[in-house]
């Protein structure tokens, strides 16, 4: 996060806080989220996308406070959930300013959403097109639709998490000519307002290259749905995906050269085909959630494997962090409550799971003295952390405490053995 520095003694302080005193109130693990980054993130997405609309991607993670936040700093906010949905009604997000996704959303969760008054709906398939229409005709009312569609783009990144090329579950495809079909179905729907278009092509993606292909391919649909019908779409959404540094190898855009990029395409594009530039959305996650929180765990054990490296077991894991095990995602970590001064260890942050997959760091110089009772710290954990995070081996998911002005806030609090065994009702 932006706000953390060594303190004298050189324990990590955050936001005026030293992180000895959030273990020693709040436990470990911890998720520790730096809220004057989260807003300042917020921020420059919105001072470079100023004639935009920038949708948080609550996936990333949500909970009230991170929805107040965002709302008060001007942000939209894209669900994908009927549970999204609900945390973010419950925190005040006013309905209009929600864009609700999903390739598979039920009839129950398109009824909430309507009856909700959501801004807007982005739809994903022939069915979903067949039941909003349906449930929109009984209550009378009239939602604005984006169509999704699958622009054909390979972007960049894990196979899990690219979601343009053909052969994936997502929207409505160009190439097969589905996305114009689509289009033309909801055009012919008068109970459907079809808005735009809508392209995703994927998550921790650095190569703005594919979002170019990707703007030049949904404007090329929208002019020959303007050929075909004669009525120009008047918003466009080119989706989230922008990456951010998890080490420092990792070099991401700012938002003004993204905002910069992404407009001179659209302009160009929209001159070539003769379009009226549409209103543009993107809906950024991670960019805006994962640099502002790190996890704070408490060193218990420390190995030494046959001089090959040193395993520093942690006590949370791939139950607070599956990034590392399910997209071989790299991460950094440091000592946080000390300095010290003694020569680094090749070390491998693990942590208290019963498989040997459940690795938090894969490698990492660590001071030779780390030892029980060290604090270690991991950076950018904000997004799709706490957000994925699981009961394995029931352990309670931890808690999330926003610090500001030296001052701890519990915002989501630690899950407890009695909340596990609520639910175990045999
Ligand atoms: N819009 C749509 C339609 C999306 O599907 C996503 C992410 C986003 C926006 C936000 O993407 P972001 O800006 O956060 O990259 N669990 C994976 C990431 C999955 C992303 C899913 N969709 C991970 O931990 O890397």
């Amino acid at each position: 996060p932006r706000n953390v520095a060594r303190g004298a003694d050189g324990a990590l302080v955050v936001a005026g806080l030293d992180v000895r005193t959030v273990a020693a109130e709040f436990g470990t693990p911890v998720y520790v989220l730096d809220e004057d980054d989260l807003r300042s993130r917020c921020r420059d997405f919105r001072s470079a996308f100023d004639t935009e609309d920038v949708y948080y991607a609550g996936k990333a993670f949500l909970c009230r406070a991170v929805v107040r936040m965002i709302a008060e700093e001007g942000m939209f906010l894209d669900v994908c959930t009927g549970g999204e949905l609900a945390v973010a009604l419950s925190a005040g997000m006013p309905a209009e300013r929600i864009g609700f996704h999903g390739n598979n959303k039920s009839v129950a969760e398109l009824a909430r959403a309507l009856d909700a008054g959501v801004g807007r709906i982005i739809l994903d398939s022939f069915e979903e097109i067949d039941r909003l229409t349906a449930l929109a005709r009984e209550r009378g009312v009239r939602p604005r639709v984006l169509v999704r569609v699958t622009v054909g783009v390979e972007a960049h990144t894990h196979e899990f998490i690219a979601t343009a090329h053909e052969d994936q579950k997502f929207g409505f495809s160009l190439a097969g000519g589905a996305a114009a079909t689509a289009a033309f179905r909801v055009l012919d729907e008068d109970v459907l307002e079809l808005r735009g278009l809508h392209s995703h092509i994927g998550s921790q993606i650095f190569d703005a290259s594919g979002f170019e292909v990707s703007a030049r391919r949904v404007l090329d649909l929208q002019a020959q749905i303007r050929d075909a019908r004669g009525v120009e779409l008047p918003e466009l959404d080119l989706g989230g995906g922008f990456g951010i540094a998890y080490t420092t190898q990792d070099d991401p855009a700012t938002p003004q050269d993204l905002a910069k990029r992404l407009r001179r395409i659209v302009e160009a594009e929209c001159l070539v085909q003769r379009l009226a530039v549409p209103h543009l959305s993107i809906e950024p996650g991670r960019a805006i959630v994962g640099p502002a929180v790190f996890t704070l765990y408490e060193v218990g054990t420390v190995k030494d494997v046959d001089g090959i490296r040193t395993y520093v077991s942690v006590d949370g894991g791939m139950s607070d962090n599956i990034r590392t095990a399910l997209y071989d995602a790299s991460y950094s970590a440091t000592v946080a409550s000390r300095a010290s001064t003694v020569e680094p260890l090749l070390a491998r942050v693990v942590g208290k799971h019963c498989e040997s997959g459940d690795i938090v760091v894969k490698d990492e110089f660590l001071p030779a003295d780390v030892q029980p009772g060290d604090l270690v710290a991991v950076p950018g954990t904000g997004a799709y952390c706490r957000s994925m995070a699981s009961n394995y081996n029931h352990v309670p998911r931890p808690p999330v405490v926003a610090v500001r002005d030296g001052r701890a806030r519990l915002i989501v609090r630690r899950e407890t053995e009695a909340d596990l065994l609520a639910l175990d009702v045999g």
